[in-house]
């Protein structure tokens, strides 16, 4: 049974998309949340609260309870603030999901330093200040004998790790999530936090924008919808609910497959020399890993 009734939730990006449908499946059952937003383009320009606000009010027209928050997650204060805001709300907090994104895909030669800045600001460092000051409190809350689990959900792409071209920003990004997410599963343990991934795949505006993307997502008139973003909230609630028994997993989530991602690993083959190799000897040698 995953225990989920009584928590206390943020959810970043969750005026849209993914972070909307895990935002509305939580709080059906039973959590309280912080639909953060901050209402942005695609590009990550501009700025409209009511993105966050529609979301809350349908939660609490369905008899749930949530409170709308704009702050920039990528923003030290914003996050610290974001994170007082549930507790003010609410009284504590026990499940981060870090899901809020953008997207200015370019290749290497036409990327603006602008456009690597603002890609890598929001995914990377919009991941860390919310995790960081979620964490100093659980580990308040620790250190003053709580034993409440508390649960942070990630979110990675295939584009981290199949590394697709004119996502030389995002890409990084993502990869980097998935061992921040790691990092935070093994210092946190100790106050108990459990850190997993996710890296979905839905029919969102993000994807939407994508080139090629619209035509293979599209609805279908009839049957299961495969590419509907909802179809992500289970695996997330799941890895969100007091429970869980992974720390430091990802997993790929798309209509109904879910994945678990190999963690990063050195092959079998190695090649060994008692001292340092010489240039002229390596010519040879690295062929044991040529086409491996
Ligand atoms: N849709 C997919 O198939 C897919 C695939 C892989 C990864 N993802 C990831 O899933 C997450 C959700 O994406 P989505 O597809 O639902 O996109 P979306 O555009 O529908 O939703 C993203 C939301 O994040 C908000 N946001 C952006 N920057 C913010 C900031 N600085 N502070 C607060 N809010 C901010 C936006 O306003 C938007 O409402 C993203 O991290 C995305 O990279 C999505």
């Amino acid at each position: 049974m995953v225990e989920l009734q009584g928590r206390v939730a943020i959810v970043t990006g969750a005026g849209r998309g993914l972070g909307r449908e895990y935002a509305r499946y939580l709080a059906a059952r039973g959590v309280r949340v912080v639909v953060n937003d901050r209402g942005v383009t695609n590009e990550g320009k501009g700025c409209d609260e009511s993105a966050a606000t529609t979301v809350v009010n349908e939660i609490v027209a369905d008899g749930g309870e949530a409170v709308a928050d704009h702050a920039d997650v990528a923003s030290w204060d914003g996050a610290e603030a974001m994170v007082q805001h549930a507790l003010d709300a609410f009284g504590e907090l026990d499940i981060l999901i870090n899901n809020a994104g953008i997207l200015r895909d370019s290749t290497i030669v036409k990327m603006t330093e602008e456009d690597f800045d603002a890609v890598i600001r929001v995914h990377l460092k919009g991941h860390a200040a919310p995790t960081k000051w979620a964490a100093t409190y659980w580990r308040e809350q620790a250190h003053a004998g709580s034993d409440r689990r508390r649960n942070l959900v990630h979110t990675s792409s295939t584009s981290g790790i199949y590394a697709n071209p004119g996502q030389s920003n995002y890409g990084p990004a993502k990869s980097g999530i998935v061992t921040f997410s790691q990092i935070a599963a093994a210092e946190l343990a100790q106050y108990g936090v459990v850190s997993n991934c996710v890296l979905p795949g839905a029919r969102t505006r993000l994807t939407l924008s994508s080139p090629g993307l619209p035509e293979i997502m599209q609805a279908p008139g009839e049957g299961f919808d495969q590419w509907n973003p909802a179809n992500v909230a289970p695996v997330v609630a799941y890895l969100a609910g007091a429970g869980c028994p992974f720390n430091g997993a990802a997993f790929y989530v798309q209509g109904g497959t879910v994945r678990r991602l190999e963690p990063w690993g050195l092959t079998g083959d190695s090649i060994e020399r008692p001292v340092r190799w010489q240039l002229d000897e390596l010519d040879d040698a690295m062929q044991t890993f040529v086409d491996r």
